[in-house]
């Protein structure tokens, strides 16, 4: 089974649908989480995991320099031998502290076209723009800023959604089936990475 670390900085809702998936779903016989992990030790996410019994850990970056934080970090998930990094809300840009260790093998969730939109509050981008759609992008994280060779996409009608409520839950429900299915694409080595010129290649094992 891949091992699975996920990071997440709040809410937590697409760790609680992976994890969910290792048990019962796409991700069940391919993929098993051996921690979470938080930037913010009061994270909601962290305590939903806990309560399910999957290992936790977490390291206050507040107040923190990003690099020695992320060679922190980056030393404390290694003890737990992730094959993959899974990003889940995970609100920070990552030095090359941490993506050297893990280089090709982190992964993130972005809830708009990164060749769109990067960064924060991408759905109230799309809310406030009256974008008739967007499209949830799951990706392979590199040294810049939501820039990673694309994994998978799709894309979510937004029309009729006149709250930003509404636009997050539609959204959302995707996220959840997404991530878990690309992962599992990619666990059984199926997945092509789509570069940003559009043409497809295979992800190294
Ligand atoms: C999700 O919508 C995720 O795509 C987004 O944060 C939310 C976390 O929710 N990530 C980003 O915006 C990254 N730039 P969750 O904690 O309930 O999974």
């Amino acid at each position: 089974k891949a091992r699975l670390a996920i990071l997440l900085s709040g809410r937590g809702s697409n760790m609680l649908a992976l994890l969910e998936a290792t048990k019962t779903g796409v991700l069940k016989d391919l993929a098993e989480v051996v921690v979470v992990f938080s930037n913010k030790p009061d994270a909601p996410g962290l305590a939903f995991a806990a309560e399910r019994g999957c290992p936790v850990a977490a390291l206050p970056s507040q107040g923190r320099k990003r690099e020695a934080f992320d060679a922190e970090a980056a030393a404390l998930l290694q003890r737990y031998q992730p094959d993959l990094v899974v990003l889940a809300g995970y609100m920070r840009i990552l030095s090359p502290a941490f993506i050297q260790p893990f280089a090709g093998r982190i992964l993130n969730i972005h809830p708009a076209d990164t060749q769109q939109h990067q960064g924060l509050h991408a759905y109230e981008w799309a809310f406030e723009n009256h974008l008739p759609e967007t499209k949830i992008t799951v990706h392979l994280v590199d040294e810049g800023l939501d820039t990673g060779p694309i994994l998978a996409q799709q894309t979510v009608d937004l029309r009729g959604a006149d709250t930003l409520e509404e636009v997050e839950r539609r959204g959302l429900a995707v996220e959840h089936y997404l991530y878990a299915e690309t992962l599992a694409e990619l666990i059984k080595g199926n997945q092509t990475v789509m570069s940003s010129a559009g043409e497809a290649s295979r992800v190294p094992k």
